[in-house]
């Protein structure tokens, strides 16, 4: 153990002056165990308790071969130290930090355009902790509007069965009541017709997701606008949809430009992202906009003190740290419109290029291809029965992959899938290797006599 050379020396319990036994002991670390229950009695020296700490996270997965999570695992240098400077400003302090103020305010306006708001004076949004806080506010705007409409009745949401935890817990946290729609055969997402079967007078709004958490597919969300036109014109229900574009709202606008999924489509009220997510950003930020003023009730929007006047902020908690901000800053500085289509298009060609070649390796069958968000789902075809996706998952962790096996939500409970998340810093070179002990893995696999997992173990996946 090494200490700083001008370290204070711990006092020496036993009266003595026996340099291994005060603040030169160079064992130190080894004689202490961590407070598990109660703080210790008397401080550490800085470099011990940072080694202890690291070295007890040794145990947490790598981050870098985490093909589970979404959420963004490697940023530049100069990113990281942007954030360390950043780390001590509270986001809220607006008229303390009015610059880092400015630069969420600029981010928002960004984000108006990319998702093509026809007016982007009009929009109104802010950053959040991620896609779930946003989410909450989305849905408590849809939920006040609503309750404005003057109808009695209990308000619903209508959606997919495979929306995020966040949604299930917006709708128990806000008395809502959750309309999902189940998966149906080889259908693993909401439909127009699906959705609007389920609207009625005290539907506050229908949630389309951009992609799926499931399988990474993209919702139909101009199908769903159409038939929602359709409903209004039948019954004079205007109900709005809200986008969850956690992950697809920062990959469609640059590689799928056409694709109408935002704010040309007038009936989408209102879009969250991850801004750590496709947005690239580390833990934890996100973004919700709403086209406009009317469709975030004015009630719901608190004015803080900024450079002297007043500026509007809508969030469900106050501190955050500013690094968040600076950095999603920092990235859209950093890449522009031509490297974010770059760097999403270069996982977008390890996903779908890792999803054929694991489709060719015979005992697989993939639900999607990598060609919408940069995520695939596969499992072992029908008559593989030596073994099954959890099998797999976990001779992947034996050579440190984290590749998440789970089994999908109502009607198709009996579908079990693995699914990979590829993104920034997840290259070929990589895939290569996730390949390479895929296939070494296979002989023994398909020398068992059965999968070897009890199966009522297997859970439901939120992430
Ligand atoms: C579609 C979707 N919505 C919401 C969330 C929640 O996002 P966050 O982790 O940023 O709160 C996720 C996370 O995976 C997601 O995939």
């Amino acid at each position: 153990m090494v200490l700083h050379s001008g370290e204070t020396k711990r006092p020496n319990r036993r009266g003595g002056s026996n340099p291994l036994l005060d603040g030169m002991n160079p064992a130190l670390a080894a004689t202490l165990t961590l407070p598990h229950h109660r703080l210790g009695d008397e401080p550490l020296p800085a470099d011990t308790a940072l080694q202890l700490v690291r070295d007890e996270l040794l145990l947490d997965g790598n981050a870098r071969l985490n093909l589970a999570t979404f959420v963004t695992t490697w940023m530049e240098p100069q990113a990281r130290e942007l954030m360390a400077e950043c780390a001590d400003k509270n986001m809220i302090d607006k008229d303390e930090y009015p610059q880092t103020a400015e630069l969420e305010r600029r981010c928002v306006s960004i984000l108006a355009d990319l998702w093509r708001a026809p007016d982007r004076d009009a929009v109104i949004g802010c950053s959040t902790t991620g896609s779930s806080e946003a989410c909450m506010l989305a849905g408590m705007a849809l939920k006040r509007r609503w309750s404005k409409l003057g109808r009695t009745g209990k308000p619903n949401l209508v959606m997919g069965v495979n929306v995020q935890v966040c949604w299930e817990k917006f709708c128990e946290y806000w008395e809502v009541e959750p309309r999902l729609v189940p998966m149906d055969g080889d259908r693993f997402h909401l439909s127009a017709e699906e959705a609007v079967a389920r609207c009625d007078e005290n539907t506050i709004g229908v949630v389309a997701i951009l992609g799926s958490t499931f399988d990474g597919s993209y919702e139909p969300v101009a199908e769903i606008s159409a038939a929602l036109d359709e409903v209004q014109e039948r019954t004079g229900w205007d109900i709005p949809v809200h986008v969850d574009g956690a992950s697809g709202a920062m990959i469609a606008p640059f590689l799928d430009p056409e694709l109408e999924w935002d704010f040309r489509l007038p009936r989408v009220a209102s879009i969250n992202t991850s801004g750590h997510k496709y947005g690239l950003v580390y833990p934890g930020v996100g973004w919700v906009l709403w086209r406009h003023r009317d469709a975030l009730p004015s009630e719901l929007v608190f004015n803080v003190n900024y450079l002297g006047g007043e500026m509007p902020t809508f969030a469900l908690n106050f501190s955050r740290p500013g690094a968040e901000v600076a950095a999603q800053y920092y990235t859209f500085v950093r890449l522009g419109r031509e490297g974010y289509r770059a760097v999403q298009q270069a996982s977008r060609d390890v996903a779908t290029g890792l999803a054929e070649r694991i489709g060719e390796l015979g005992p697989f069958r993939l639900l999607t291809r990598g060609d919408e968000l940069p995520v695939f789902a596969f499992t072992t075809k029908p008559e593989v029965t030596a073994f099954d996706v959890f099998d797999v998952s976990r001779r992947l962790r034996e050579r440190g992959w984290l590749v998440p096996a789970y089994t999908f939500p109502d009607n198709r409970t009996d579908l079990a899938v693995l699914r990979v998340v590829c993104r920034n810093g997840f290259t070929h070179d990589l895939a290569d290797l996730l390949i390479e002990d895929l296939r070494r893995a296979l002989p023994e696999l398909e020398a068992q006599t059965g999968p070897s997992h009890d199966p009522k173990a297997s859970t439901a996946f939120h992430h």
